[in-house]
């Protein structure tokens, strides 16, 4: 294990675990997850979300990777027996994220050419050449043929990551995290103030702040905020114990926490401030008011990167093919960086458990997951990922995360001494506070709302998709991401150190 790979710099991982967060999430989720879950509202849940159980798990899994060092089924299997299930459980959701979410990548780098001749007017509306033209969208649960439209820009999506993983941690990962992160903050702030400048915006950004107070009772609300957490933080999915093994041993992990989930919460915020201000826009244009514009387009994931922001684009007083260059540019850069951190979590894995070297782990690994990334390049696609998206992060992220938790906990009783190891090598002491978070007020509001959650989708199903079609792409693939885990957890480890050391620790 002394072989690790390692960080070249202190910069170069905080860019790198920026680079894994910063994602799909923060321009393609968020805004609409805030908007549809009270506006202003949101953001109490989503602050209380953020200090309990977001920077506090962060915290967490920092200490730990960087404590026994290893993927996260190996740490895992380090830090507390029978644990090592809850690694492989985490490394499976992410398997399962990285299917789809290379696709996303895919429909965006498709749009960012798609920009240069505003293809989508070639539709009936925005809408229309998405799901029809583009997507070529069949009956839920029918797959359909291959879209070569998604199909090209996958190979390049999985080419580019592939290559990367390849040149390993300090070569690779670093070495992209250090040229994609700048230049996404640079082309992000371009458009976010370009956006807040256009005609209309301030109606956006008032629609966007001001408060539903009658929604913040609603446990939904409250899941949504736990999930958008976790899921913009990379929280829960194995990356950041992954990405803080390979930290040197001096090296400050309370501080790092705190700039990564701020750096993160911030493109949040602006990529809201854009997004409502490009909303309002918009509106102004078409010379009604926002509320209205929401009865027209929903502004959730796929419509809103993909038609709403299309129509804005085509709006656009000037340089319309620029600005819709240079948003979609970001949403690859900003996937890119992540898809990488994705997939590193089963690479680590494997190559820690089966003891083979980087490349055969990149091959097989992430080889793996691009031939099933195909199955969302098909005329079922769309559907597909609805579905599974919805599942794994509700009942697979934020699910793991109540699991993780409760484990480190209560169970096996490690809060103290990972709180002793963190205040050891960090600047910032870990106070009561964090204990609290973890120990209790997150597992008992999750918990809660969890139980919350199950009911209401067993009770009302989702999305007006047929029963069937919920258990194989939602409920199976949830269970089964657990039932993997299990699994892998029971197979010998053959690399020798490791075993060995996990034996100790059984024995101890
Ligand atoms: N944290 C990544 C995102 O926000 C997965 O998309």
């Amino acid at each position: 294990m002394e072989n690790r790979p390692q960080w070249g710099t202190r910069a170069g991982f905080i860019l790198a675990a920026v680079g894994s967060a910063v994602g799909l999430g923060n321009i393609w989720r968020f805004p609409g997850v805030a908007y549809e879950n009270g506006g202003g509202a949101f953001f109490i849940p989503y602050l209380f979300a953020l200090l309990t159980a977001g920077i506090p798990l962060l915290i967490l899994e920092f200490t730990i990777g960087h404590k026994y060092r290893g993927s996260a089924p190996l740490s895992y299997a380090r830090a507390s027996k029978g644990s090592e299930w809850i690694g492989w459980w985490q490394v499976a959701i992410s398997f399962v994220i990285s299917t789809y979410y290379a696709v996303i990548i895919a429909w965006a780098m498709a749009y960012a050419y798609f920009s240069i001749s505003l293809k989508w007017n070639e539709g009936d509306d925005t809408v229309s050449f998405l799901v029809g033209n583009y997507l070529q969208t069949g009956e839920a649960g029918a797959v359909g043929s291959i879209v070569p439209g998604v199909f090209i820009p996958l190979l390049i999506v999985w080419a580019v990551t592939l290559g990367v993983l390849f040149a390993g941690v300090k070569k690779g990962i670093e070495l992209a995290n250090k040229i994609m992160i700048p230049l996404l903050v640079v082309l992000f702030l371009i458009i976010v103030v370009r956006a807040v400048t256009l005609d209309g915006a301030m109606d956006g950004l008032n629609a966007f702040f001001s408060p539903n107070w009658d929604l913040i009772a609603d446990p939904s609300v409250w899941v949504a905020a736990y999930g958008q957490i976790f899921f913009s933080l990379s929280i829960a999915f194995a990356i950041m114990i992954t990405y803080a093994s390979y930290l040197p041993k001096k090296s400050d992990i309370t501080n790092n926490a705190f700039i990564t989930g701020f750096a993160n919460s911030s493109v949040e915020l602006l990529a809201g401030f854009g997004v409502f201000a490009a909303l309002g826009f918009l509106a102004a244009q078409n010379g009604i008011a926002f509320s209205e514009l929401g009865e027209t387009y929903s502004f959730t994931g796929v419509i809103l990167a993909f038609a709403v922001f299309p129509e804005i684009i085509n709006q656009f007083p000037i340089l319309n093919e620029v600005f819709g260059v240079l948003f979609f540019a970001c949403l690859v850069l900003a996937g890119l960086s992540s898809l990488i951190s994705i997939v590193e979590t089963f690479v680590a894995g494997i190559q820690d458990k089966f003891n083979v070297s980087r490349s055969k782990a990149v091959l097989f690994g992430g080889g793996l997951s691009a031939v099933i990334s195909v199955l969302f390049a098909t005329q079922g696609g769309l559907n597909f990922l609805d579905v599974a998206d919805e599942w794994i992060n509700q009942f697979g992220i934020a699910l793991v995360g109540l699991v993780e938790v409760i484990f480190f906990a209560w169970i096996a009783k490690q809060l103290t001494p990972l709180q002793q190891y963190a205040n050891e090598v960090s600047d910032i002491k870990l106070g009561l506070w964090w204990k609290v978070s973890l120990g209790l007020l997150t597992p008992v509001v999750l918990g809660y709302m969890m139980y919350g959650k199950i009911k209401q989708r067993i009770v009302e199903g989702y999305g007006g998709y047929e029963v069937d079609f919920l258990f194989n792409f939602g409920w199976s693939v949830a269970l089964g991401a657990i039932l993997f885990g299990v699994l892998f957890a029971n197979l010998k480890w053959r690399n020798q150190v490791d075993a060995m050391v996990v034996k100790k620790k059984e024995v101890s």
